[in-house]
């Protein structure tokens, strides 16, 4: 798809509409990046609050006042959401930004700018089963009825944000036309979330003393996210994210789709991938 038919389709079907206006849409296309802008991307349901928390945590050095006094969406705002087009342009930076958009979106402005990417991706069987269950929380998507019919939809990438396929091998292959690209994956950081704090740091020219970088491993585990209001999603109201259905901070595992899929669901799932992926090389890890 080209950038005007991505936009076309965010403008129709793929993005939830009290969110993400095109007027919101239009913002995104014509921002401008600036050198030390670090911009988190991910397909939704695939890591995009535990980097946020990442990068706060480095560039507070190890400190977690603010992440503990200050929400995520205020520190690491989202690009998309016009509510934060004021934040994302009064901050001084460095400017940690979030987003879920495609490449062919942002790109034109990202080619010519000096801002880092980092691209988080996470086995799609477990995006799915996460994001089926954010269905049944979040108020502004559609109940997604039954797990076997969202994941009817999920491969067809009629849900928000459209294709997992489409929007990792998108970015992925952006590597070669960005200076500064890095590509991670949810289950490198849970196989070893030190190593991978001490990665971004190279990456981000950000380094960091071994005691700094045990407390952002502290801070950053599951137990302590899940437990922080400024994260865990708890501050929003129930009209918006139903906390009766389930929590944001579900799991945090690798392989969980191993309980929810049945044999056949598997086995389709499989086939699918093979053959959406077979002009990639990228390869996942579905259990550990
Ligand atoms: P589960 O629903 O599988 O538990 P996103 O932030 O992109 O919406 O992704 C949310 C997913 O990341 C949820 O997955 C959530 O539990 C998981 N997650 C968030 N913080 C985590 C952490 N510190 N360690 C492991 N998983 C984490």
């Amino acid at each position: 798809m080209d950038r005007m038919e991505v936009i076309e389709r965010l403008n129709g079907i793929d993005l939830p509409g009290h969110l993400h206006t095109p007027m919101s849409l239009q913002l995104a296309q014509n921002f401008e990046f600036k050198e030390g802008d670090v911009l988190i991307v991910t397909y939704p349901k695939s890591g995009t609050t535990w980097m946020q928390e990442i990068l706060t945590l480095i560039y507070s050095i190890g400190d977690d006042e603010i992440a503990k006094t200050v929400p995520n969406w205020t520190r690491t705002p989202w690009l998309e959401h016009t509510y934060f087009k004021d934040i994302i342009t009064e901050d001084d930076g460095p400017r940690i930004i979030t987003t879920h958009l495609r490449s062919e979106v942002l790109l034109p402005q990202l080619r010519n700018s000096k801002a880092k990417v980092i691209y988080v991706a996470r086995n799609p069987k477990d995006v799915a089963v996460s994001f089926y269950f954010f269905h049944k929380m979040a108020k502004f998507l559609p109940d997604p009825e039954s797990f076997q019919n969202f994941l009817k939809q999920f491969l067809q990438g009629k849900v928000c944000y459209g294709s997992w396929f489409e929007h990792v091998k998108s970015w992925y292959n952006c590597r070669q036309s960005l200076d500064f690209f890095y590509y991670i994956t949810y289950e490198d950081m849970q196989k070893d979330l030190r190593g991978c704090i001490k990665k971004l740091c190279k990456f981000l020219g950000s380094p960091m003393y071994s005691k700094e970088v045990d407390r952002v491993e502290k801070h950053c585990k599951f137990s302590n996210m899940s437990q922080n209001k400024m994260v865990n999603y708890m501050l929003i109201p129930c009209e918006i994210l139903d906390h009766t259905q389930g929590k944001f901070m579900r799991k945090g595992v690798v392989g969980d789709w191993k309980q929810h899929f049945t044999e056949e669901q598997n086995v389709m799932f499989d086939k699918i991938f093979q053959e959406k992926m077979s002009d990639c090389d990228l390869q996942f890890v579905w259990d550990m």
